[in-house]
């Protein structure tokens, strides 16, 4: 890193008087997780409704829903963020292309294995993110950052739970077309960690809104997804195929 930074020693405790570089990222960084999950709050027919009609038993139901629930809570972290950096999430915030592609896929799911398949690659992936706000330097946002981690886990346990259920009231034909999905979400799993060479990245881990690398973020991922694929007895696709970014 270029700067002699110390990670350690930044701390603002407010949006009052932050420098521009740190806020513009702080805004970006923001809006991306606000794109996301404001849906959840703002597009309820999608994120709640559909969902909640393919969901097949009233325990697959009732986990969504509680899901859902927290997902609409973690919308409402990020509006208020983003409001006292002065970004309003409104209309056109939400007319904006989605940052991450593995939310279009979750809104094209024709099948409830494929929100097992959401929740087991991109709530994980929010709970790396989460991690990484744990103690970060923007402490309204470290303030939120734990219980947003622990609840994140607790959507990729469910993600994995979802599946599992499915592999085991399914038989073999489940397991087929749990394969079959895996070509596609497992790459898009991947993608959700951006481009290993970005420059943007070592920005945020200098001014402390992150500690690792897309490279090691991807890697510690792969890892765990592997290993919860090899205990469904599931082949691990190869991580270079259907990727669009690496
Ligand atoms: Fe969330
Ligand atoms: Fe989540």
């Amino acid at each position: 890193m270029s700067d002699v930074l110390n990670t350690s020693e930044i701390r603002f405790s407010s949006p009052d008087g932050l420098p521009e570089e740190y806020k513009s990222l702080l805004v970006r960084m923001l809006s991306i997780q606000s794109r996301i999950e404001s849906e959840y709050m703002l597009a309820a027919d999608r994120t709640l409704m559909k969902p909640l009609a393919l969901a097949p038993t009233p325990e697959d139901k009732a986990e969504y829903a509680a899901f859902w629930s927290d997902e609409v809570r973690h919308a409402s972290y990020w509006m208020k963020l983003l409001s006292d950096l002065g970004v309003t999430v409104d209309e056109k915030f939400m007319s904006s292309p989605m940052p991450i592609y593995v939310f279009e896929m979750r809104d094209q799911a024709a099948d409830w294995i494929e929100y097992g398949l959401f929740s087991f690659f991109a709530d994980r992936q929010g709970a790396y993110m989460g991690y990484e706000w744990v103690g970060c330097s923007y402490e309204p946002l470290a303030k939120i950052a734990d219980r947003v981690h622990k609840e994140e886990l607790g959507h990729a346990a469910f993600g994995y739970r979802l599946i599992r259920r499915y592999l085991q009231r399914e038989g073999e034909r489940g397991r087929e077309l749990l394969i079959k999905h895996l070509a596609r979400w497992y790459p898009a799993g991947l993608d959700m960690f951006g481009q290993s060479g970005s420059k943007r990245q070592y920005d945020y881990v200098k001014w402390g809104l992150r500690r690792r690398s897309n490279e090691q973020m991807r890697d510690e991922f792969t890892e765990e997804v592997n290993t919860l694929l090899t205990k469904l007895d599931i082949p691990i696709p190869d991580p270079t195929v259907g990727r669009r970014f690496s």
